[in-house]
């Protein structure tokens, strides 16, 4: 069966662009921009950026478009007992990391609704915590489903299911052809709102001025490699799919340095209008900033639907601010999916019809614990231990892999043969050494941290039956996939070069 192929080079930048911008562009950039002081977080975020971000972005673009495979049969193709690591990527985002985010998009979409008639009422961190939510005392305190987040659910998966169904060109092509403008426009709309909203000024100002002192902890460092990793999707299998369906003559420095720069200059623009909003809300309730944000999840649920209630025409405002999260959301989890998806056509030969439709039946089966009373506690267990091992680990492997038992000159010529941004040596040495080594850093950091003290005061039996198993069960089933036989051919061929 030929390999699905992108109609046109915009439409591959944009659903990479697509990809990349995502839920955590919004807030939890902005987020971390405040805590972090202010304009001096943006030295270690494009420090991140240029040394690791755009290196490994040109890498995974490089290996599924010169292996033309996705995550698996291109790492299979390099060295064939490596597959696994191109499966535990696909696994661990597909029954891990999207199975909670798409529970999040369902918040939003209920947020959407709840906007019009400002259904949070006067009090919307009890809003959120107590009754939207009802989160439990513990995790093992399942409880019951929330309803409205489960019909929310039900219709994130079944617009997933739909962009997935229809194919690379007529989904998820077109899909991003409508959202990504759309996205932009109404972002657009919210910073220009809240930059005319009275006291912006102040929030604009707390966004920018830089307060050296805080960048001198590592911690802001490590934040801001881990935040530039899960923002531009690395690590989890979507840029090598997506890659492996370009023609075989395309840019690809250019359109890498095109998909980093809109996702990181999106996030910077999107904090003004989040910025502005704090800042109007601490004028107008005679607060200080500080005390206005409390965490990053309360941002978006608790902080903006309190500004939403005070601004004039709010509710249009609190509809397209969640609008927003909803459309950047989708065009992330439908990435996700396919990079399994993309791994399941090439190893089994799987109509893909077929499993689109059974993957998204059991992937909102699996998202389900997600909208229990427990769920906001599953949620942050498995996020912090997938994003810190899983995509971190992947980081490093693949480095290592593509890096040291393969020549990287090889992909590195291919890329300059196509390409208008030539790539020298010191991408070799970025690839081999300096990503694996500050990953390796961040991760020993990581394991230390784990070690002294449980993980936001969760019980170790919490933490290991949630979050420990949650990333060993999915590399298990990844090397059980490995194993399995090849029902095609494409592992038997090379690569372009
Ligand atoms: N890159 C996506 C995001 O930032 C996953 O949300």
């Amino acid at each position: 069966m030929k390999r699905e192929q992108w109609k046109s080079q915009l439409g591959f930048l944009l659903a990479a662009v697509g990809s990349a911008i995502g839920l955590g562009n919004i807030w939890r950039f902005s987020y971390m921009a405040y805590s972090y002081g202010g304009g001096a977080f943006l030295i270690p975020y494009i420090v991140a950026l240029l040394t690791a971000g755009i290196p490994l972005l040109i890498l995974e673009f490089a290996v599924g478009h010169e292996r033309i495979g996705s995550a698996p049969l291109a790492y299979a193709k390099i060295k064939k007992n490596w597959e696994w690591l191109g499966w535990w990527a696909v696994t661990f985002v597909m029954f891990g990391i999207v199975l909670y985010y798409v529970v999040i998009i369902s918040w939003c979409l209920n947020f959407f609704v709840l906007s019009f008639d400002l259904g949070w009422g006067s009090d919307p961190d009890s809003f959120f915590f107590e009754k939207f939510l009802a989160v439990s005392t513990s995790p093992a305190e399942i409880g019951n489903i929330r309803f409205s987040i489960l019909v929310g659910l039900v219709l994130v998966w079944f617009i997933n299911w739909v962009i997935l169904y229809r194919g690379v060109q007529k989904g998820i092509e077109l899909a991003n052809k409508i959202f990504m403008p759309l996205l932009f426009i109404l972002t657009a709309i919210l910073v220009f709102w809240s930059l005319s909203l009275d006291g912006a000024i102040l929030g604009i100002k707390a966004y920018l001025t830089p307060d050296f002192s805080k960048i001198t902890d590592p911690k802001v460092w490590i934040d801001a490699y881990s935040q530039i990793f899960f923002t531009l999707s690395l690590g989890f299998g979507i840029m090598i799919a997506y890659a492996s369906y370009l023609p075989a003559k395309t840019n690809i420095t250019r359109n890498a340095l095109l998909i980093a720069f809109i996702n990181s200059g999106f996030s910077i623009f999107a904090g003004f209008a989040v910025f502005s909003v704090l800042g109007f809300m601490s004028a107008s309730q005679a607060q200080p900033l500080s005390e206005v944000v409390s965490q990053s999840i309360g941002l978006a649920f608790v902080a903006y639907p309190k500004a939403i209630s005070l601004m004039p025409g709010g509710n249009f405002f609190g509809a397209i601010f969640f609008l927003s999260l909803v459309v950047a959301g989708i065009s992330s989890s439908i990435s996700i999916i396919e990079a399994f998806t993309s791994a399941m056509v090439d190893k089994f030969g799987v109509n893909r019809k077929t499993f689109v439709t059974v993957i998204s039946i059991l992937g909102f089966l699996g998202s389900i614990i997600f909208t229990t009373e427990a769920g906001l506690l599953w949620l942050d267990i498995v996020d912090h231990f997938l994003t810190h091992y899983g995509l971190v680990v992947v980081g490093i492997a693949e480095c290592i892999l593509v890096g040291w038992f393969f020549k990287l000159k090889i992909l590195r010529n291919h890329i300059n043969k196509i390409s208008s941004v030539k790539l020298g040596p010191w991408w070799d040495f970025l690839i081999k050494y300096f990503v694996p080594l500050v990953l390796g850093m961040i991760l020993i950091w990581d394991l230390y941290k784990e070690l002294k003290e449980p993980y936001g005061g969760y019980s170790w039996a919490a933490l290991l039956s949630i979050g420990i198993d949650w990333v060993l069960l999915t590399l298990i089933a990844a090397f059980a996939i490995a194993m399995r036989p090849w029902k095609t051919e494409h592992h038997k061929s090379g690569g372009r070069a």
